[in-house]
């Protein structure tokens, strides 16, 4: 297997701890471990005598439990916990692909999604969601890419990077098109219970399709990145069977502390993601000004979902103005060509409580 590096997460390497205004990243703002312990009382307590020997492989039952609750018909045995969303994306396209499948990849997107594929010589065809549909990808153009040899779909809705949520007619038509066709979905859905309007929240897939996989994680939308837990939900169960006896090669169980500290945020996920939506909603409308006082120079299509969105510069390269912004004033936005998309766009994130400063940081060098 030969991966290409990683572009967005090389980008962040360089310039993720130095520079001083974080204005692309798609973590929502984060507590502290005294904040999230305060959160239950005999919290602090029960962290002192957890046990830090291995924990159970597929995650700790109570966790396991707990995250039974995002979903309607998922049961503990039907979820796989990871160190991280990234190693569920790595182990899943490990077990379920090998060289010469075809894999079908809603675009543009995390790199991960499709480059673990091609390195492992999978035929990937990218499913492109355009600009000018307002990043709406189009079902009978799906239809047309699915070949006899295609063994799964994997999309990404809320989306990264364009805030785009799909309507619920078309997420059911996809999953329609995958069970008819007897493909795996694939559904990274991170960004899930960011929605703006909660009325346009999407079922989970593993809900509504039962050969989907659904993806989640404590990074996005609980703003908890640092514990490094993610999980599958499927009720696939020869699917998460292949990818736990691959996991034995990776991480082998999760953290102990991070499950612990996972189960508490867990119990109050719909708070800490209501604080966060309401964090989004005031950084929003303080874009939406930001954006017509600047229609001359950018071009955005206004997300429905999620911390990030995908404007356009209309006028300059949009790699020399990310690192002449950086370079001058602190402030790190993500050039759209580390997703290779053509377009001159960036990824901007408004999820951080430091986000007013940032974007002013903006306007004084754009003013300049
Ligand atoms: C769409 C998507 N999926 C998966 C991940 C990976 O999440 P984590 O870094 O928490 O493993 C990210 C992170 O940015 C993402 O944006």
């Amino acid at each position: 297997m030969q991966i290409q590096p990683f572009k967005l997460e090389r980008y962040f390497a360089k310039y993720e701890f130095s520079a001083r205004y974080l204005l692309c990243s798609s973590d929502c703002e984060s507590l502290s471990v005294g904040d999230l312990l305060a959160l239950e009382p005999g919290a602090e307590e029960a962290l002192r005598r957890h046990w830090l020997g291995y924990t159970e492989s597929p995650g700790a039952p109570s966790l396991r439990k707990e995250i039974t609750r995002i979903y309607t018909s998922i049961t503990p045995e039907e979820v796989l916990v990871f160190s991280g969303a990234e190693e569920a994306i790595f182990l899943f396209i490990l077990a379920e692909l090998k060289a010469g499948d075809h894999l079908i990849v809603h675009w543009p997107c995390y790199q991960s999604l499709f480059e673990v594929a091609k390195g492992m010589g999978v035929d990937v065809t990218l499913w492109v969601a355009r600009e000018e549909n307002g990043w709406q990808p189009d079902l009978d153009e799906l239809k047309r890419l699915v070949r006899p040899e295609t063994r799964a779909i994997i999309i990404n809705t809320p989306h990264n990077p364009t805030g785009y949520l799909m309507p619920r007619s078309d997420f059911d038509e996809l999953n329609r098109i995958a069970l008819e066709r007897g493909l795996v979905l694939f559904c990274d859905e991170v960004y899930r219970e960011l929605e703006y309007d909660p009325a346009d929240r999407l079922p989970a897939a593993c809900d509504v399709n039962p050969g989907a996989v659904s993806l989640g994680v404590m990074s996005k939308t609980y703003g908890l990145a640092g514990l490094r837990i993610g999980w599958i939900a499927t009720h696939r169960a020869e699917i998460l069977n292949r990818i736990a006896t691959l996991k034995d090669y990776t991480t082998i169980c999760n953290s102990a502390t991070s499950e612990f500290l996972s189960e508490i945020a867990l119990r109050h996920r719909e708070e800490i993601a209501g604080r966060n939506l309401q964090i989004i909603r005031q950084n929003l409308s303080l874009l939406d000004d930001f954006f017509s006082r600047h229609a001359n120079r950018f071009e955005w299509i206004r997300p429905k979902a999620g911390p990030i969105a995908f404007p356009k510069l209309i006028a300059g390269d949009i790699d020399v103005f990310c690192d002449e912004l950086v370079n001058e004033s602190g402030v790190l936005l993500l050039p759209g060509t580390l997703y290779d998309h053509p377009g001159n766009h960036f990824r901007i994130g408004f999820a951080r409580k430091n986000m007013p400063e940032a974007l002013a940081r903006l306007e004084k060098y754009l003013d300049n």
